[in-house]
């Protein structure tokens, strides 16, 4: 029995998730939207700078480049709605680029409440720009922009960095499909994907020499001690990326170094780890191009233009709301 109930009194979001996924009886996970606590993310904050992780820069290199061309290519006139803004630097050109057409209102929807006050610090000197923060997850922001929206508006959707690729392939178009279902016909979703790129890069982007990827991932037990009082003993877990070449996705997974038992007071629960046995912590998904495609239309969108960074590969996908 690796599980003991310690307690049955109704628990937080955190702790009720924390508890189903150390409790399973196979391999153990926790959802890596926990990792963007305010430590976790100033520290992918960081992750962002790092020479081995060259995604973010793809990514604002491609909004950069392209944002004449992408605003071009909007309806008029349109809001901005960013889900998981973070920082909101990538974001800055497009809000720049669509000012110059039109009074912008921009809602950011991010779960880390200190990600999102940068976020609003951030973009906040941008003329003709209006910024309504919301610290909800995704969809539950999303519907309540949507409860906003003026008559004749149309909205563009940041879904920027590699995010999607957080989903597994199905859940990933059930996502888009989601989103989808709260848009109008001609209304814009820009889709961030990390594309196919040699193994050895990836699990250097993934597991980097500085050992800051290691923390943002360590963090998560970290904040399991702080908010649910348990007991990691965080030199004794560490941080592993590995290549599911089934899935074609890097695994972030947490190694317990020795067979362990840990307490979860304010879970109610106290885990056995195995030596060597792993907390799935997030997967990252990468793609073909050429796959975006079919995938934009199986949740209801056409996909438009598509934008490559050749240096990392990288795409930025315009989908219109069918
Ligand atoms: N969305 C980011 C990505 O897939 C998140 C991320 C980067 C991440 N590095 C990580 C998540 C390390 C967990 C561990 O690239």
């Amino acid at each position: 029995m690796p599980i003991r109930a310690l307690t049955t009194s109704p628990l937080s979001g955190f702790a009720s998730d924390v508890r189903a996924g150390l409790a399973r009886p196979a391999q153990k996970e926790l959802p890596s939207k926990y990792l963007y606590d305010n430590v976790g993310s100033a520290l992918f904050e960081v992750i962002s700078h790092l020479p081995e992780y060259g995604l973010t820069r793809a990514d604002e290199r491609l909004l950069r480049r392209h944002a004449g061309d992408i605003v071009n290519r909007l309806p008029s006139p349109v809001a901005v709605v960013e889900l998981g803004s973070g920082s909101g630097r990538k974001t800055r050109c497009i809000l720049e680029a669509l000012s110059r057409r039109q009074l912008t209102l921009y809602y950011p929807v991010e779960i880390s409440p200190s990600a999102l006050a940068a976020c609003v610090r951030e973009l906040s000197d941008i003329n003709a720009v209006s910024i309504v923060g919301f610290e909800r997850e995704y969809l539950d922001g999303l519907l309540e922009v949507s409860a906003r929206r003026q008559r004749g508006q149309h909205f563009l959707v940041l879904f920027l960095g590699s995010t999607i690729g957080n989903f597994d392939r199905h859940a990933s178009v059930e996502f888009l499909a989601k989103v989808r279902r709260t848009l109008r016909p001609g209304d814009a979703l820009l889709l961030g994907t990390d594309l196919e790129k040699p193994i050895a890069q990836l699990l250097r982007a993934y597991d980097d020499e500085l050992g800051v990827t290691a923390a943002f991932d360590l963090n998560l037990l970290a904040r399991i001690n702080r908010e649910l009082d348990a007991d990691f003993d965080l030199s004794q877990f560490a941080h592993v990326a590995r290549i599911n070449y089934d899935a074609r996705s890097v695994e972030m997974h947490l190694r317990s170094m020795r067979r362990q038992t840990v307490r979860i007071p304010a879970a109610g629960l106290c885990v056995e780890f195995l030596q060597g046995e792993t907390i799935w912590t997030e997967s990252s998904h990468k793609y073909f191009a050429e796959e975006i495609f079919p995938m934009a239309r199986a949740a209801g969108f056409c996909c438009q233009t598509q934008w490559i960074d050749e240096e990392w590969p990288f795409a930025e996908n315009l989908l219109i709301a069918e």
